[in-house]
């Protein structure tokens, strides 16, 4: 990644106006001082994130969002750090070579050299004599050369030290490589006689393979690299690197379940798309999805574990209020298969009008049931009443309603006497929760204390000097660790301001507190007396806890001597105070 210099970032910030920036994606309204948006990174209505021009940030007071202009673009736009920054460089005449667009995490550079030789190697293999019978499976498949080409696939051989004589001549360990999934303990390939899909992380980064059989061998049909420190299955979704942009294009992502599912839309032009690899989604992959904000449409295979999958995805999909689709193929096992059959404008036909998850789940629901017998009647009723449940439109609960009880003649006050008894429950459930999520914060008062300090620092060189002079610890390491970046960053510069401060930062793994700590809903004016009293506060705390520690451990100890050694220190601890700022 190019180095990008901090006078280079901070003469981009200074150039763009935040309030242009996010108003030229969100309506603003001007509320005193600040502007006040709807906040693109949850879903709402109501405007909950304000932009400050005095400052130059943006925090969300619903979800905690908060940053500067750069992490904004990242954010929004889904782009790495240092392509944000190109974005709003070049908007401002400032122009930042890049390099490549992919986002490269230094941490793994070697893993990722390995995986990209592999590639190359699985390639070449394709392509040399070796490769003839797989092309031709590929050609049978309908698979292209252009396709070839754009999905990265290649060939293992039949011997199987192919990949381990590769690596032998080149100066990397075997014990990475054998890490990767590549070769085994025994010295021998993972792929043997398959062709190769190279996998990729979100960012366009091969991270692992698939490799599938063709020569009609009673073996498994796909073997995967075994997780590794750069390839969880989990946290992928295939081809999301390419989908990603279209699909905010085009206002939906199309989720299917194999990679061959993919690779085939895609070549038939419907670029959005990507696939599972399984047919349960993870959180992790969810949010993956969230962060375009668009439709998600889910297409898994047709049969009862694609069926099954959508059910349960699509519910992950709903709570994480991410709005979503089904489509329901018949004839074809998967739409690979559909698309062969009939056609690729047959497919689009059924994109044109998915069905709602909703109504996915009513028609799931009467599946396989006779509802001329009683118990099948009753049974699809009361999953109707479940499904009704997850259900956040009023309106539509009314309709199923009155429609479930006119259809089967059933009193509609029973069935929402139901829903409405479940619904009080959780109500209780809810509260309950809140009540321990309130203890929770009493105990971590402290650290709340600390945050405050934080946001201080960060905002006026003078509360780093109070810091420094009258407390220079925090016993929370997350949060020590951002007061010695504060500090560090003052010390260098003579000077701070929160936005800059968030610049410096960039991509380090503090950036979940620092953004926790800007959304805090702080005072406008920041005086020195209340910086004063929260170290005096946190203070007190500290010894407090720490003298509890000593106690404990004073009422476990048996050594008389060291049991007066401890009273001593809790003495100690007692007798000593925190100096005053003015002293
Ligand atoms: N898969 C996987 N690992 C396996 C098996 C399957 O990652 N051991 C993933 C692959 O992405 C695969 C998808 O699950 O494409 C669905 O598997 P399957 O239904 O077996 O794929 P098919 O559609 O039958 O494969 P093909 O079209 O190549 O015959
Ligand atoms: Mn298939």
């Amino acid at each position: 990644m190019a180095y990008i210099s901090e006078e280079t970032l901070k003469a981009i910030r200074e150039k763009v106006n935040i309030v242009d920036v996010i108003g030229k994606r969100i309506p603003l309204t001007q509320r005193g001082k600040n502007y006040m948006g709807v906040c693109p990174f949850h879903d709402d209505h109501s405007p909950s994130m304000s932009v400050s021009p005095d400052k130059q940030i943006y925090k969300c007071f619903s979800c905690g969002a908060a940053g500067n202009v750069f992490t904004f673009i990242q954010n929004y736009e889904n782009v790495a750090w240092n392509e944000a920054v190109a974005m709003l460089g070049d908007s401002v005449g400032i122009h930042i070579e890049t390099g490549s667009t992919k986002k490269i995490n230094e941490t793994f550079k070697k893993e990722y050299e390995v995986m990209n030789l592999a590639e190359l190697y699985f390639q070449n293999n394709l392509k040399s004599s070796y490769g003839t019978q797989a092309m031709e499976y590929l050609k049978n498949r309908g698979i292209t050369e252009d396709i070839i080409t754009t999905f990265g696939i290649g060939l293992s051989l039949d011997k199987s030290d192919g990949l381990k004589s590769l690596f032998d001549k080149k100066e990397y360990s075997m014990e990475m490589v054998k890490e990767l999934g590549l070769v085994n303990q025994d010295d021998r390939d993972i792929f043997v006689r398959r062709i190769i899909f190279p996998l990729w992380d979100k960012d366009g980064q091969v991270v692992g393979f698939s490799g599938r059989i063709y020569r009609g061998e009673e073996i498994n049909k796909y073997l995967n690299t075994r997780e590794s420190k750069i390839f969880k299955k989990g946290e992928l979704l295939y081809n999301y690197h390419n989908a990603k942009d279209v699909a905010k294009r085009e206002k939906y992502i199309l989720v299917v379940e194999g990679f061959m599912d993919a690779i085939r839309l895609s070549a038939c032009g419907i670029k959005n798309v990507v696939a599972l690899m399984t047919t349960s989604l993870t959180s992790n992959q969810a949010e993956l999805l969230k962060k375009l904000r668009v439709e998600v449409v889910l297409c898994l295979d047709n049969d009862n574990a694609g069926l099954t999958g959508m059910i349960n995805d699509g519910m992950l999909l709903q709570k994480a209020n991410i709005p979503t689709k089904v489509i329901l193929m018949s004839g074809a096992k998967d739409p690979d298969e559909y698309i062969l059959k009939n056609g690729i404008e047959a497919f689009q036909n059924l994109l044109r009008e998915p069905l709602s998850y909703f109504d996915f789940r009513l028609i799931r629901a009467k599946e396989g049931k006779d509802f001329n017998k009683p118990t099948d009647l009753a049974q699809y009723i009361n999953e109707v009443i479940e499904i009704l449940k997850d259900v956040d439109d009023d309106i539509l609960k009314e309709v199923t309603i009155n429609k479930l009880a006119n259809d089967y003649n059933i009193d509609a006050s029973l069935l929402k006497e139901r829903i409405n008894f479940e619904k009080e429950t959780t109500l209780v459930i809810k509260e309950n929760s809140n009540k321990m999520a309130k203890n929770k914060e009493k105990r971590n008062i402290k650290d709340e204390i600390a945050k405050k300090m934080l946001y201080y620092m960060m905002n006026d060189g003078k509360f780093i000097n109070i810091y420094k002079k009258r407390l220079g610890f925090i016993d929370n390491e997350e949060l020590r660790g951002l007061a010695n970046e504060i500090m560090y960053y003052y010390a260098n510069h003579r000077n701070i301001n929160i936005a800059d401060f968030i610049s410096y930062m960039g991509d380090k793994n503090l950036n979940d507190i620092l953004q926790e700590i800007m959304s805090l809903n702080m005072e406008e004016n920041l005086v020195e007396e209340a910086m004063n009293e929260y170290i005096n506060t946190y203070y007190r705390l500290m010894v407090k806890a720490q003298i509890g520690e000593l106690k404990e451990k004073m009422a476990k100890e048996t050594d008389i001597n060291k049991k007066m050694e401890i009273a001593s220190r809790i003495a100690e601890l007692k007798k000593g105070g925190v100096d005053n700022a003015s002293n």
